[in-house]
C-alpha cells in the first residue's frame, strides 16, 4: 500500500498546479518556482506514492490513472483547507464564534432578550450564558474565566473596565392587600417595623439594600433569606414579608397585579448595570461586537 504519511502539503499543491496545466513550466510560473524545483517535488511525491503520476507522450504530459485518482483527493484537501481558512476568517469577523458571558442573577431578566437581538444580527454566533450572583461574578472576573460580565457596579480595587449601560431601580414590594400599598410617600421609618425577605449574602441587590439603610442609620429586620429573586417574589406574594428587588424582575407580577410597589421616599435605590471585563483583556471579535451592541443599543432593545 502506498504510504502518504510523509507527503507534504507543498508537494500536493505543486502536483495540483502541474495537473491543472499539464506543464511543469507553467506550474513553475504560477508557483514562482524554477522548473527543476517543480520536477523535484513531483519526483519526490511519486517516490512516496510508489507509482508515476504523470507520463510524457511526445511533447505533452498526461496524468496517469494514479495521477487522476490522487488529484481528486488533492482537490478535496485543498477545498477543506480553504474552508478552514474561511471559518477562521469569519470567526474574526463575528459571523461565527462563541461568546461566553456571565450575568448577575437579576440581569438574567433581560440578558436573554439582549442575546436574542444580538443573534438576529449575527446568526452564526453560539453562546454560553452563566447566571450567578455578584460574588461569583467577581471570582470569574479575577480568573478571567468569561468574555464579558453583566453586573451591578463592580469594586474599584479590581482593575476592571466597566461601562454603565442601563439603570437598575430597586424597589420595595408587597402583596396587593398589604396595608402600606395604598399609602403615598411612605417614610423610610415606616418600613422599620416590617419583616423583609432578602437575597443571600454575596448578592448585589442585598449589598445595595444594606448599604442604603446603613447610611441612613437603619437596619431592617430580615425574616427570611432567599437565593433567588423568584423565590423572594413568591414569598412576598404569599404574605411572608416585604421584599426589595430590582424593577427588572417585576414585569409579569405587576402586570398581573400579583405584587405592588410601595411608594416610599428616597426610593428607588438607583443602581446601574455595567458591562465588565478585566482591563487589558484581549476581547475576541464577537465579544467586541457584543460589547458595542450592549453599550449602544441595549436601551432600544429592552
Ligand atoms: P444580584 O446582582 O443579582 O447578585 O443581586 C444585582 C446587582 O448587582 O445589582
Amino acid at each position: 500500500m502506498a504510504s502518504l504519511k510523509h507527503v507534504t502539503l507543498r508537494q500536493l499543491y505543486v502536483f495540483d498546479a502541474v495537473a491543472r496545466h499539464l506543464s511543469f513550466t507553467r506550474a513553475a510560473q504560477e508557483l514562482h518556482l524554477t522548473q527543476p524545483a517543480v520536477s523535484m517535488q513531483i519526483k519526490q511525491l511519486e517516490e512516496q506514492v510508489g507509482t508515476p503520476l504523470l507520463e510524457q507522450m511526445g511533447k505533452r504530459n498526461y496524468l496517469t490513472e494514479a495521477g487522476v485518482e490522487l488529484r481528486q483527493y488533492v482537490r478535496a484537501i485543498a477545498g477543506l483547507i480553504d474552508e478552514a481558512g474561511m471559518v477562521l476568517d469569519e470567526m474574526q469577523g463575528v459571523q461565527r464564534g462563541r461568546l461566553t458571558i456571565s450575568v448577575a442573577s437579576t440581569a438574567n431578566y433581560f440578558a436573554p432578550r439582549l442575546l436574542a437581538a444580538f443573534s438576529q444580527r449575527y446568526p452564526g454566533v453560539t453562546y454560553s450564558l452563566d447566571v450567578t450572583n455578584r460574588e461569583t461574578l467577581l471570582h470569574q472576573l479575577a480568573d478571567n474565566a468569561k468574555d464579558l460580565v453583566i453586573m451591578g457596579q463592580p469594586p474599584e480595587d479590581m482593575d476592571l473596565a466597566a461601562e454603565p449601560f442601563m439603570e437598575n431601580p430597586l424597589v420595595v414590594i408587597a402583596p396587593p392587600g398589604h396595608p402600606l400599598v395604598d399609602r403615598k410617600r411612605l417614610r423610610l421609618k415606616n418600613l422599620q417595623s416590617e419583616a423583609f425577605i432578602v437575597r443571600e449574602e454575596g448578592s448585589g441587590t442585598r449589598n445595595a439594600m444594606e448599604r442604603f439603610f446603613a447610611e441612613r442609620g437603619m437596619t431592617l429586620s430580615t425574616s427570611l433569606e432567599m437565593s433567588s429573586n423568584e423565590a423572594i417574589k413568591q414569598a412576598v406574594e404569599a404574605g411572608l414579608g416585604l421584599g426589595l428587588v430590582s424593577m427588572h424582575t417585576l414585569e409579569l407580577e405587576l402586570e398581573a397585579g400579583r405584587l405592588a410597589v410601595l411608594d416610599v421616599e428616597k426610593l428607588p435605590i438607583m443602581r446601574h448595570w455595567y458591562l465588565v471585563h478585566r482591563k487589558g483583556k484581549r476581547l475576541s471579535a464577537v465579544a467586541q461586537a457584543f460589547k458595542g451592541f450592549v453599550l449602544d443599543e441595549a436601551l432600544a432593545v429592552l
